[in-house]
């Protein structure tokens, strides 16, 4: 099914390390026209030099306002990070369908939505057992839509990608600790217990294919994944491309629950809790890029594209 036009205007809310990445992929569909919504221009001067139109936006700001420039875009793309209350993730879906009514009463299309669901299986892990209610709000904002998309003249399509590849390297998150010469690997659960990661470029390019229509993504979770790794594996291939000797450490789920409780403040404690149990991986064969046979930088590929990382 052709879902672009001539004349398909598509909004991009965010222009962090996923709104960019995004840019040049939808950029390069055919008939299409970009406005980045972005709540600081001065900001994003660098992004002035690219063929997108600029749209100061706050998606907290009033919400008769916002619902009404919705409306306006046949396609929406939130990119608003994890920078997010549960609060603004309810009201960015609540003010998509009401944008989506308002273009009916107009006699036109159904407005397309991404909701920033970039990362993992939020049906499976909830609220985290009320550790995460951002992640809940996520997991609300999927059955809102499921129940009230259709009769409010709303597409939605939620994209799985697993965590951002670039985290999975980062140095607070734990996993490749990097202190000089040495190097630990560290298991969150268990060394057979796995991660979905996808680099955001590959994102973007999956989100090109399924904006141009070669994925049938009609009110649907679709997946992505440029690995699906187990802790095990991640270790034996940062050992085999770095050529040091790499310690490893398994973070058991017991570990990692008196972790949270002895620092309940401590936003990533609770993160890697999270990650150590389930809904946070899946097979490479039930996703998108498997199917459209699409091969994406998986974690061997972009550690050896970044020779100086570990
Ligand atoms: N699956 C994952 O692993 C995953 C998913 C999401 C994020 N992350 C992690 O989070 C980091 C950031 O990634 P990201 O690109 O998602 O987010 P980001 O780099 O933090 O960018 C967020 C963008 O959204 C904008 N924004 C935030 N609140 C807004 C609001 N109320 N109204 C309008 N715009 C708003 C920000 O604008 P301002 O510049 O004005 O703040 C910024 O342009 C990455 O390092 C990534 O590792 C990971």
């Amino acid at each position: 099914m052709a879902w672009i036009t001539p004349s398909t205007q598509i909004l991009v809310i965010g222009a962090g390390e996923l709104g960019t990445a995004f840019l040049p992929h939808l950029s390069a569909l055919p008939d299409i026209h970009i406005t980045l919504g972005i709540r600081t221009i001065s900001k994003y001067t660098k992004l002035a030099s690219l063929n997108v139109s600029l749209l100061v936006l706050d998606i907290s700001g009033p919400s008769d306002q916002l619902a009404k420039t919705f409306a306006t875009y046949d396609i929406v793309i939130s990119c608003t990070g994890f920078g997010q209350s549960p609060e603004t993730v309810h009201k960015l879906a609540n003010e998509i369908l009401e944008a989506g009514k308002l273009r009916e009463a107009e006699g036109r299309p159904p407005l397309w939505f991404f909701p920033w669901q970039w990362g993992a299986d939020y049906d499976v892990i909830g609220d985290g057992e009320g550790l995460m209610p951002l992640f809940g709000a996520q997991k609300e904002v999927r059955d809102m839509l499921r129940e009230k998309a259709a009769n409010s003249n709303v597409i939605w399509t939620i994209v799985s990608t697993g965590i951002f590849m670039s985290f999975l390297f980062e140095q607070f998150w734990g996993v490749v600790d990097r202190e000089g010469n040495n190097i630990i690997v560290r298991a969150f659960r268990d060394w057979n217990h796995q991660v979905t990661v996808t680099d955001v470029d590959d994102i973007g390019r999956i989100l090109g294919r399924i904006v141009a229509g070669h994925v049938d993504s009609r009110n649907r979770i679709l997946y992505v994944a440029g690995d699906t790794v187990s802790y095990s594996r991640l270790a034996d291939v940062v050992e085999r491309l770095s050529g040091k000797g790499v310690k490893r450490e398994q973070w058991t789920i017991p570990y990692l629950k008196k972790e949270v409780d002895n620092d309940p403040d401590n936003i990533i404690k609770k993160y890697r809790l999270v990650f150590a149990r389930d809904g946070v991986f899946w097979d490479k064969e039930q996703t998108v890029n498997y199917k459209l046979n699409v091969e994406l930088v998986d974690v061997e590929t972009y550690l050896k594209r970044r020779p100086g990382l570990i």
